[in-house]
């Protein structure tokens, strides 16, 4: 796909974000969805480095990763706030990966868009049946899990399990002791009515194996969504500072190229059944695209 443009209310957004400091932006972007402003306001750091850098050397460059304990205490920490926010029978549009201290909201109406792209693959897994079975690669303490039972029609079960590394998976254990938490491949040896990748496959050094890998798992759907896409250019690798959210980590990822994931998806034989545009766009100055988007994927087995 090409010649789409980017909106110039999204440039300009993101010109302003970059001038803006971190704990600046969260308070607004809380102010513009209506909530109550918190409490405490982090100190400005001083000169910090930008959140996202585009890193021309690629995965050769020397990194933290995702294996820290502080992401695995960040995600503990906002559990109990992520649980509240998807109880009941409220809004969905519910952001776990919030800044460190900050509620999880549910009215996140960015985020409502991530959550119905899920449920939108979800139900087309379940097509009748009474019991769908899910495999979510990367999908930490299994936050999927709790939004596909709410989301799921009364008298469907879940058959959940979660592909993570070694901390998250002993976290999702804890918190979901009656769901599938697996630190090793050896979940992707059996398929699944519905694979997702959300957030997931951009962190695989080696992302078209990955992609196969899921392809070959997924029974009938398989759902890579939240990925940062390369419209035009080759796919490239940048650097995220997480450190607002609590993570005290930084860790490279990739943008994709859109029309590579397309042709590597399509070439083991699943179709692509839909593809989602989504509300969110990073910037890496200097990066071969700048703004980048970000994109979902629904690829099916069958004519479903
Ligand atoms: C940005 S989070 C996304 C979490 C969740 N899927 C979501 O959409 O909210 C990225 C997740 O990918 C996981 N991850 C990173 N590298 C991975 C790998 N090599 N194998 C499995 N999971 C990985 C991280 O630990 C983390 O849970």
């Amino acid at each position: 796909m090409s010649g789409e443009r980017i909106p110039p209310l999204v440039r300009a957004t993101l010109v302003a974000k970059g001038l803006t400091p971190p704990y600046l932006w969260a308070f607004l972007k809380r102010l513009r969805n209506r909530r109550e402003p918190p409490t405490t306001v982090e100190a400005p750091a001083s000169a910090a480095p930008p959140e996202w850098e585009y890193v021309p050397e690629g995965w050769k460059r020397p990194v933290g990763g995702w294996d820290g304990t502080a992401i695995v205490e960040a995600y503990r920490a906002k559990w109990p706030s992520f649980l509240a926010a998807t109880a009941g029978s409220g809004p969905l549009g519910v952001n776990h990966e919030v800044p460190a201290g900050a509620p999880v909201p549910r009215d996140d109406r960015d985020a409502q868009q991530n959550v119905l792209v899920f449920a939108y693959a979800l139900l087309s897994a379940v097509r009748g049946r009474d019991t769908v079975s899910m495999l979510d690669w990367g999908g930490g303490p299994g936050h999927y899990a709790v939004l596909a039972r709410a989301l799921l029609p009364d008298g469907v079960e879940l058959e959940y399990h979660s592909r993570d590394l070694a901390g998250l998976v002993a976290l999702g254990r804890e918190v979901l002791p009656g769901d599938g938490f697996d630190d090793t491949d050896a979940c992707l040896e059996r398929r699944y009515d519905l694979v997702v990748a959300s957030s997931s496959l951009q962190y695989a050094p080696a992302w078209q194996e990955a992609l196969v890998r899921l392809a070959g798992a997924a029974g009938q759907y398989l759902l890579v969504t939240r990925v940062p896409v390369a419209l035009h250019a080759p796919s490239f690798v940048v650097l995220q500072r997480a450190y607002r959210y609590g993570y005290d980590t930084e860790y490279l990822g990739w943008v994709v190229s859109r029309d590579e994931l397309v042709a590597v998806g399509e070439g083991t034989g699943l179709r692509l059944r839909r593809e989602f545009v989504l509300p969110a766009w990073l910037s890496a100055v200097g990066a071969p695209e700048d703004p980048v988007e970000h994109r979902g994927f629904l690829f099916v087995r069958s004519s479903g």
